[in-house]
């Protein structure tokens, strides 16, 4: 029998269970914001690749009742219970997808976070233009949206143009890191990188 390139039921995702988070995603959005101190009460937040909602549970959390955050995704993300948080289904790639957000969440915003995964194919380099084509639209939100002294937080697969991509976040923030949480799957390919302080 072919080997599973991971355990489903790992450690992480028993503590997500547990815990009441969506996703064990959730865990990796914790290590990045307190590592960084990402975030503040009262901010606004836009979580970009939201379903089902692990990072908006830790974002929620972060930026309290006075904060306001907006997550969206090709998925419809289930009601949260919180009346500071709104979700909808757009897709990043569509033509006025900018429009729309604006229309969600106006005005500028305090950090931008992208979770964007492209559907993976199997075909590395096809999986990992997409995945650095959605990280490139979360950086050009970030960039138009963003607060001077914000943040920025982006999933991409490692390969590729990823020194070109990390180049372009340090363009637009003081600071660039590059993270790969505890809670990763071994197999997988993933990384974050994290823009701090906006220029
Ligand atoms: C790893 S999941 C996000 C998990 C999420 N951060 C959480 O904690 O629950 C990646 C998401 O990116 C979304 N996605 C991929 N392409 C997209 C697109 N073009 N527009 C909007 N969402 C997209 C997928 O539908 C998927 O839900």
């Amino acid at each position: 029998m072919a080997k599973r390139p991971y355990q489903p039921k790992d450690y992480f995702f028993r503590k997500a269970k547990e815990e009441g988070l969506r996703a064990r995603s959730a865990f990796k959005i914790d290590e990045i914001a307190k590592r960084f101190s990402i975030f503040k009460k009262g901010q606004t937040v836009i979580d970009l690749g939201a379903a089902p909602g692990g990072f908006l549970q830790i974002i929620l959390n972060e930026v309290g009742p006075t904060g306001q955050v907006v997550g969206v995704d090709l998925a419809a993300i289930k009601p949260l219970g919180r009346p500071n948080v709104k979700t909808a289904v757009l897709d990043v790639t569509a033509d006025d997808f900018a429009k729309s957000l604006e229309a969600l969440m106006p005005g500028p915003v305090d950090v931008v976070v992208s979770d964007l995964a492209p559907k993976t194919t199997g075909v590395k380099d096809v999986d990992l233009a997409r995945s650095h084509r959605l990280a490139g639209i979360a950086l050009d939100i970030s960039r138009t949206r963003g607060k001077p002294g914000g943040h920025f937080i982006a999933k991409l697969f490692m390969g590729g143009d990823f020194d070109q991509f990390r180049a372009d976040v340090r363009a637009v923030f003081k600071d660039v890191k590059v993270v790969r949480p505890d809670a990763t799957r071994a197999a997988s390919m993933e990384i974050y990188l994290v823009g701090l302080d906006k220029r």
